[in-house]
């Protein structure tokens, strides 16, 4: 996969600097009911306060283990659920709980992909069909956007979305079980990008395929975003897939984001040690390279009853008792550098190579807060608190 996928091509898709979508402290809860009665018997914290921004003509890689909440976070920003807190914001402004012609000019601007795109087909109609549908249905052509709105224009432009997506007109006629995987996939991207949508929310676009079919599959999407200039949040449980699409990476663990960064950063330095094991499981092309596969012990908790403090506390390595109570909070601030360097300046062994390696961890983590800023580009930011204040203790944990 590595030398298929056309790696120059991703960060040229930068166009601006502007933020597009902004997930600002999302929360999506499901009630689960049960008994006789149908009583509410708990809830699942599927996602639980995520913020992140995505820039213009960039990706963001969602990366998680099955059941983190990638799908449902999804989802909550399409408007396909409610959402139990927090907001979603397109070119500033906010499209929670919008409705009626609101919602529907919204979902003009923003369309999702999906790992199966033959569950999304309707197999009774033939690829010209299922294409045609989003015409007529947002009513684009009759509006002159495209042509006079008869069917000659919607094929003409439908012959073009096939040709944009590497399928012949010939698969006009034909219905969607008469394709590979991959050429489902095309068709999938082909309904998506129909109208031109600002921002694609892909989730696993290509778990279901095989590897080679991946490939082609990325590397169109690589480029059909930077023709279109595309803003993306593409969703996999696969860091070695999402790695070759993505600007930035954030990791997902039991509703949360606990790890953000600029996507080479986080396969050459990753911070967090949920970050450290997923990384591991990635196959490394140098039969030269020493890098050790992490096994993380025992199960990810229910989301019916998240761990309290740091969600991750019961399967860490490095956990101390302030992560079961406390989650890592971290104002990026003076506040805890100074708190943890004093820590450190005061320990046992006060040499000077022991000051010295205490600053250099205090420069990293600014480094990092700034890195991290960068993103979200909202100092509250959990996944921002999370990472300096895991970064700290490990830097303590060390020097001790
Ligand atoms: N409609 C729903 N009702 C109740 N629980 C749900 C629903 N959808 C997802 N969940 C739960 O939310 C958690 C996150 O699921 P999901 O978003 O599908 O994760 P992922 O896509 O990362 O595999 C899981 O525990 C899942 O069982
Ligand atoms: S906050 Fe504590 S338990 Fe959580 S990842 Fe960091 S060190 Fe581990
Ligand atoms: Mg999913």
């Amino acid at each position: 996969m590595e030398t298929l996928v056309q790696d120059d091509m991703k960060g040229e898709s930068a166009i601006e600097d502007i933020p597009i979508l902004q997930v600002m402290h999302l929360i999506k809860h499901f009630p689960v009911h049960g008994g006789i009665f149908l009583r509410k018997q708990g809830v699942v914290h599927a996602v639980d306060d995520v913020s992140f921004d995505v820039r213009k003509g960039q990706t963001l890689g969602l990366v998680g283990e099955s059941g983190c909440g990638k799908t449902t976070l999804g989802r909550c920003i399409m408007g396909l659920y409610p959402l139990s807190g927090g907001s979603v914001k397109l070119h500033g402004q906010n499209i929670t709980g919008a409705t009626g012609k609101k919602l529907k000019s919204f979902r003009l601007r923003m369309q999702m992909i999906f790992q199966d795109p033959f569950e999304s087909l309707n197999s009774r109609h033939t690829v010209g069909e299922i294409l045609e549908e989003k015409y007529i249905i947002h009513n684009r052509l009759s509006n002159d956007i495209r042509g006079s709105g008869n069917s000659s224009s919607r094929r003409r432009e439908i012959v073009k979305l096939l040709d944009r997506v590497g399928l012949s007109e010939q698969a006009i006629t034909r219905f969607p079980h008469e394709f590979s995987g991959g050429q489902r996939q095309r068709i999938g991207i082909a309904r998506a990008i129909s109208l031109e949508p600002e921002v694609l929310i892909c989730d696993e676009p290509v778990s279901a395929l095989d590897v080679s079919v991946q490939s082609q599959i990325l590397n169109l999407m690589l480029t059909l975003q930077k023709d279109m200039g595309l803003t993306s949040v593409f969703i996999s449980h696969d860091l070695a897939v999402v790695r070759h699409v993505s600007d930035h990476i954030a990791v997902m663990y039991l509703g949360k984001i606990v790890e953000m960064a600029d996507a080479g950063k986080i396969y050459d330095h990753p911070m967090h040690p949920y970050t450290k094991a997923l990384l591991s499981a990635v196959p490394v092309a140098d039969p030269k390279s020493t890098r050790e596969r992490i096994i993380l012990k025992g199960e990810v908790p229910s989301p019916l009853n998240p761990p309290e403090g740091c969600r991750f506390h019961t399967r860490c390595e490095y956990v101390m008792d302030i992560c079961k109570h406390q989650e890592p909070r971290l104002e990026p601030s003076e506040a805890v550098i100074l708190k943890y360097s004093s820590e450190l300046l005061n320990s046992d062994n006060e040499s000077l190579n022991v000051v010295k390696d205490s600053l250099d961890a205090v420069k990293d983590s600014l480094d990092i807060v700034k890195e991290s800023l960068k993103y979200t580009g909202n100092s509250n930011s959990n996944s921002t608190h999370h990472l300096v204040a895991c970064h700290l203790y490990h830097e303590k944990e060390v020097k001790r």
